[in-house]
């Protein structure tokens, strides 16, 4: 047996399928070690609270969650810590009660899982305090940089290319064109493996411009072929033919992508009479059971993490690469924004199905 160390987690940024799993997996390895584990409530926002909100975890209380969506911690993707918004509309820099918090519970090391941004946020205080930080990454998006996989990927391509399977039928029966809009932020990750996996005729990413009237001769060719209905997928970031993005404010006045399939399926009826219909399929990929590549991914991650500490390698992220995992420095996983490369062979490949991907 070890030195016993007290270990914080936490999940930061938009929710997905497979935290829970992590939160397990992590549980059960420091278990191995005989460490305490601390699961922080609500991102930072645990730390920052007075006391510090945690839950003490225990095997127990991790053991059937395998299979939970969601994170039982809570998590929230608005409040950079640096420039957090007060209910009296005052900007304030809380990072010190964060790290202070962070000493209340006496961790000696924490591991946050989170996308690239939150990856910078827990990075920039873990330097500022001198927090011992192990990130693991986590998105259905799939822009972090290095690392194949994050979790909640893999659960967000089922339930897109599943939402597809189920829009063939429908289309066909009403002879319709059928656009599906996915989520992703800027990358087309999602669109354009459940546009594959899915059998889309059209598949539209943020990473490549489009004409629309070479869709709709793409459109006009299949019905020439005697297909009475078509596909599409499309990236909820993908901008209008002029390049505009199209947007929404939500009620705490945040920003978010939506709407592009309106736009689409409008334009498309406008340029050759085609009956459209639009489904934006939202936060459904971000719900639910994870798939079991995702349980894995998770399970991979969560005891790598932990080997990491015992170690006293900080500073770093782990990652899939090459059938293993790995780990590199965090500052190498944020420097550079991960989108579809145009010459991957994905694009070749839906390319090579006859696939309308733009241009
Ligand atoms: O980053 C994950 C993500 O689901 C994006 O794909 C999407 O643009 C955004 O979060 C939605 O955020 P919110 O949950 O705030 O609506």
């Amino acid at each position: 047996m070890g030195e016993v160390k007290r270990i914080g987690i936490l999940t930061s940024g938009g929710d997905c399928a497979g935290l829970n799993a992590v939160i397990r997996a992590v549980v059960f390895r420091a278990t191995e070690y005989d460490w305490k584990v601390l699961g922080i409530s609500r991102a930072t926002n645990g730390l920052m609270a007075r006391p510090p909100e945690f839950t003490p975890l225990e095997i127990e209380k991790v053991d059937r969650s395998l299979t939970h969506g969601g994170t039982f911690l809570g998590t929230t993707n608005k409040g950079n810590p640096f420039a957090f918004p007060m209910p009296d509309g005052q900007i304030l820099d809380r990072s010190e009660e964060i790290i202070e918090g962070y000493r209340m519970l006496g961790l000696d090391a924490m591991i946050g899982i989170g996308g690239d941004g939150s990856m910078a946020i827990l990075r920039k205080l873990a330097q500022q305090g001198g927090m011992n930080l192990v990130t693991i990454p986590k998105t259905i998006d799939n822009d972090v940089d290095i690392t194949e996989r994050s979790i909640g990927f893999d659960t967000a391509v089922n339930i897109a290319t599943e939402a597809l399977d189920r829009l063939h039928f429908t289309a066909a029966s009403h002879s319709r064109v059928m656009i599906l809009e996915v989520m992703g932020r800027d990358a087309g990750h999602i669109a354009i493996s459940a546009g594959i996996a899915g059998g889309a005729d059209v598949i539209l990413i943020p990473e490549i411009p489009y004409k629309i009237s070479n869709l709709c001769r793409r459109l006009d060719e299949r019905q020439a072929q005697g297909k009475n209905y078509s596909l599409i997928i499309v990236s909820e970031a993908v901008k209008t033919e002029s390049g505009d993005a199209i947007s929404c404010v939500h009620a705490h006045g945040e920003q978010r992508y939506g709407g592009i399939g309106q736009y689409l399926a409008d334009s498309i009826h406008a340029c050759n009479g085609a009956e459209t219909r639009v489904m934006v399929l939202g936060h459904v990929q971000r719900g639910g059971t994870p798939s079991p590549l995702d349980r894995l991914l998770a399970s991979v991650f969560g005891v790598a993490a932990v080997d990491l500490i015992a170690e006293g390698k900080f500073d770093r992220m782990v990652g899939w690469h090459d059938r293993r995992v790995i780990d590199v420095p965090i500052q190498n996983a944020i420097a550079r924004y991960c989108v579809v490369d145009p010459e991957s062979t994905l694009v070749k490949t839906a390319r090579g199905l006859g696939i309308y991907l733009g241009d």
